[in-house]
């Protein structure tokens, strides 16, 4: 992870794909991303806080992905990210969001395949996540990145409603 250079590639459709380990060299980044947040993840909000904490570890990285939305190199837009971290042969992913107006047009599949060249390139064995049992679209997502399911944790979330949901703890093995 120390040896972990900002990487940047530029996808049809003038999107942009970026992995940062730096996030202090992009001042205004994780405002955006916790106003995603905000927006996507509903009682699950990481805050800017929370995210500049977890950014803070060397282990950790994000995964941005920005569309041109004009002319101006300024003028992009957060459209989706991904943060994990990698300890030795074992990463995590944390959090991943896209933009509810770029949804199902392949940005978190984007985010999660450099991410996984990425971590196959530093050694990394398994990746591993969390997501609950009725996330429906996040659960399709990573099956069809080949993700399978390790194990549950037993009414790990809590509803509104007094009720409970599990959590499912996913897998993707990187290396044979
Ligand atoms: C889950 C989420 C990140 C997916 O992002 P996305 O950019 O829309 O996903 P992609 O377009 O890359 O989808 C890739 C594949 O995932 C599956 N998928 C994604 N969203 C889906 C949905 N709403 N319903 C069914 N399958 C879905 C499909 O297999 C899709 O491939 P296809 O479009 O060719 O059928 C997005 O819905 C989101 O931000 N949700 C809120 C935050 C969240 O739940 N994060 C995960 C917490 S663990």
């Amino acid at each position: 992870m120390n040896n972990l250079n900002d990487s940047h590639i530029t996808e049809p459709g003038r999107r942009h794909i970026r992995i940062i380990k730096s996030v202090n060299l992009y001042p205004s980044l994780l405002s955006q991303v916790a106003e995603l947040e905000r927006v996507l993840q509903g009682d699950e909000t990481w805050s800017e806080q929370t995210l500049t904490k977890t950014l803070a570890s060397e282990y950790a990285f994000i995964v941005v992905m920005f569309a041109d939305i004009g002319k101006a190199t300024e003028d992009k837009t957060l459209i989706g990210y991904a943060v994990l971290s990698q300890v030795f042969e074992l990463a995590e992913l944390y959090r991943i969001g896209t933009h509810p107006d770029w949804q199902r047009q392949g940005v978190a599949r984007s985010l999660l395949n450099k991410a996984i060249a990425y971590l196959k390139d530093t050694q990394a064995e398994s990746l591993q996540l969390e997501v609950r049992a009725d996330n429906h679209s996040a659960i399709a997502l990573y099956d069809n990145l080949g993700f399978v399911e390790l194990y549950r944790r037993r009414n790990y979330y809590h509803t509104a409603r007094g009720g409970s949901i599990d959590g499912v703890v996913m897998e993707l093995k990187l290396a044979e």
